[in-house]
């Protein structure tokens, strides 16, 4: 059986502190499953340095769609691969929704990625007005749809994963069904091949982590608020198998 996925995305939250009491608990045990965890730029380091002994891999939320230059304020994915970096989150829905990221964005960041050869986290997800006017498997193929140039290129399944997340599902404690993460899990596989990791990330719990990554097609979980409770997220990590 393949080692399920299991991401942390901190968002915007942490602090030295939190590194020290979440990744020491994390790192306490070891896991079947394949573990990483997205933390804010400032704290990569850091963390790089505190795994550096571990098996646990360190991400970043977000990267810019440029090559290094004039872009002040960005971060490029030659520095976050400079750093130790080894996976980065793109498209997330809150990029999306509060930033302006367009699904053609998205698919120049994962360019970046995939030229300096980081692992990218690929997030697509329906709002749930989307759902409700019976739109939500169009808005996951509009998502998906500029992936498919990147792998007319060659790029495969070994560079980049999705991670299915309804926005609905983000931080509501209300985790998608067993039947629509299955629907969905299904349908992103159809489109982009079987070989490509499908994670089903929204209010992912260790006391919901099992089921949901029992359901076929689902490859492991992202996980938000869980994740910065060393507790809870070493539960998920240990429900992967
Ligand atoms: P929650 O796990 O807090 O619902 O967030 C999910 C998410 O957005 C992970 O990227």
């Amino acid at each position: 059986m393949q080692r399920k996925r299991v991401i942390g995305n901190w968002k915007m939250n942490g602090s030295r502190g939190l590194i020290a009491d979440v990744i020491d608990r994390v790192c306490a045990d070891s896991y079947a499953a394949e573990v990483s965890v997205c933390v804010p730029f400032p704290y990569l380091a850091d963390v790089r340095n505190q795994l550096a002994r571990h098996e646990l891999k360190v991400g970043a939320q977000s990267v810019s769609e440029y090559d290094d230059g004039a872009y002040t304020g960005e971060v490029s994915a030659r520095m976050l691969k400079d750093i130790g970096c080894e996976l980065v989150i793109v498209g997330h829905s809150e990029r999306r929704r509060y930033f302006g990221e367009s699904d053609v964005a998205v698919a120049n960041k994962l360019a970046r990625l995939l030229e300096v050869g980081l692992f990218g986290v690929v997030c697509v997800g329906e709002t749930l007005a989307e759902r409700d006017a019976g739109k939500a498997e169009a808005r996951i193929e509009a998502q998906l749809a500029p992936l498919h140039g990147l792998m007319a290129k060659g790029c495969d399944a070994s560079k980049f994963c999705v991670a299915y997340e309804p926005v609905w599902a983000i931080g509501t404690g209300r985790a998608a069904s067993v039947e629509q993460v299955a629907a969905m899990h299904g349908l992103i596989k159809r489109s982009l091949g079987s070989a490509f990791d499908v994670l089903y990330g929204g209010s992912v719990k260790a006391g919901n982590a099992a089921e949901l990554m029992a359901i076929p097609g689902v490859d492991g979980v992202l996980v938000g608020g869980a994740s910065l409770d060393s507790k809870e997220f070493s539960g998920i990590c240990r429900a992967a198998g």
